[in-house]
């Protein structure tokens, strides 16, 4: 399956879920200066969540650009380390605003992986909060206990996006690529080798965190899910790593025309995929007219040019 049609049937299926599909917006944020780049689909609500702003729409989904580098939500410097990370990459995502809640959004991922996407559901494990009992009893109804895996609040607890704003409990969806990629016999999701690979994450907002770091309940409670499509691309294309998808490997045949090296070398793979990944990143950065600089986003573009 294509990126392009992953992309559309994403959206597509959401829509028919009573979500009004919406433009994702640019990587500056517009109107959030606490945030260098717009890092999640989520930016583009936050006051959807954490003020009684009117809403234009209760359901939304999109597909966002996102950056990750500088700041607090920056990958910069695992490029090339990982076949997963990128500093710009796109994240579909379904969003709740006082609407629906945790049954719905994990039963419409359970469906949408399964049904629409097809992926053997025995290949499917999930994380959650472990205080999170209610999220872990839903998934009970889909997944044995076994692949239902609770995790502290670093791994299970998202957000804010910056310093402030909203926040709360999560609960992820792993694929699993087989125990011979894993790093012993006891391995789970969580762990940092390349057995599972983290795909969906399912936020359940219900806090806004304050300046001080304090946590005040939000004025409306919902969902922010964020799919990375170059991850789903991946296992759809049953890949090794991100960097051989159509959504990277045209930039990686054009590297080694220029270049006169293979991908397939392992000791240019990192240059390879560092080299990719920041192309993209340096486009789309140019193309909202920001140019490399000695401060703020135009030495995050400088640095990724140099590097
Ligand atoms: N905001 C969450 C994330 O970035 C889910 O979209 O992972």
């Amino acid at each position: 399956m294509k990126s392009s049609e992953i992309r559309s049937l994403y959206l597509d299926f959401f829509r028919e879920k009573g979500h009004s599909v919406v433009p994702g917006i640019g990587l500056i944020p517009f109107d959030d200066p606490t945030l260098l780049f717009t890092s999640a689909g989520m930016v583009q609500f936050k006051k959807f969540w954490a003020t009684d702003t009117p809403l234009p729409y209760t359901r939304a989904t999109t597909c966002q650009k996102c950056m990750r580098a500088g700041g607090k939500d920056s990958d910069i410097d695992k490029i090339g380390i990982t076949g997963r990370h990128h500093t710009f990459f796109e994240m579909l995502g379904n969003f709740s605003f006082g609407d629906y809640f945790k049954k719905e959004a994990i039963e419409w991922a359970w469906e949408f992986v399964i049904e629409r996407l097809k992926i053997p559901e025995e290949l499917i494990w999930v994380s959650y909060y472990e205080k999170d009992d209610e999220t872990k009893e839903i998934w009970k109804k889909f997944l044995p206990e076994e692949r239902i895996i609770p995790l502290s609040e670093k791994d299970n607890f998202w957000g804010p996006a910056g310093d402030t704003g909203p926040c709360g409990p999560c609960t992820e969806l792993y694929v699993d690529f087989g125990i011979e990629k894993g790093c012993g016999s006891n391995c789970k999701p969580g762990c940092e080798c390349s057995r599972f690979l983290e795909f969906w994450n399912l936020v359940f907002p219900q806090y806004d965190k304050q300046k001080d770091g304090s946590l005040a309940p939000l004025k409306r409670r919902g969902v922010d899910t964020g799919m990375g499509l170059e991850r789903i691309t991946r296992i759809m294309q049953k890949t090794n790593s991100n960097y051989e998808t159509d959504l990277f490997l045209p930039i990686v045949k054009e590297i080694e025309r220029i270049s006169g090296y293979s991908y397939d070398s392992e000791e240019k793979k990192p240059s390879f995929r560092i080299t990719s990944d920041h192309i993209r990143a340096a486009v789309f950065l140019i193309d909202e007219n920001v140019l490399p600089s000695n401060e703020g986003r135009g030495y995050v573009l400088r640095r990724i040019i140099r590097r």
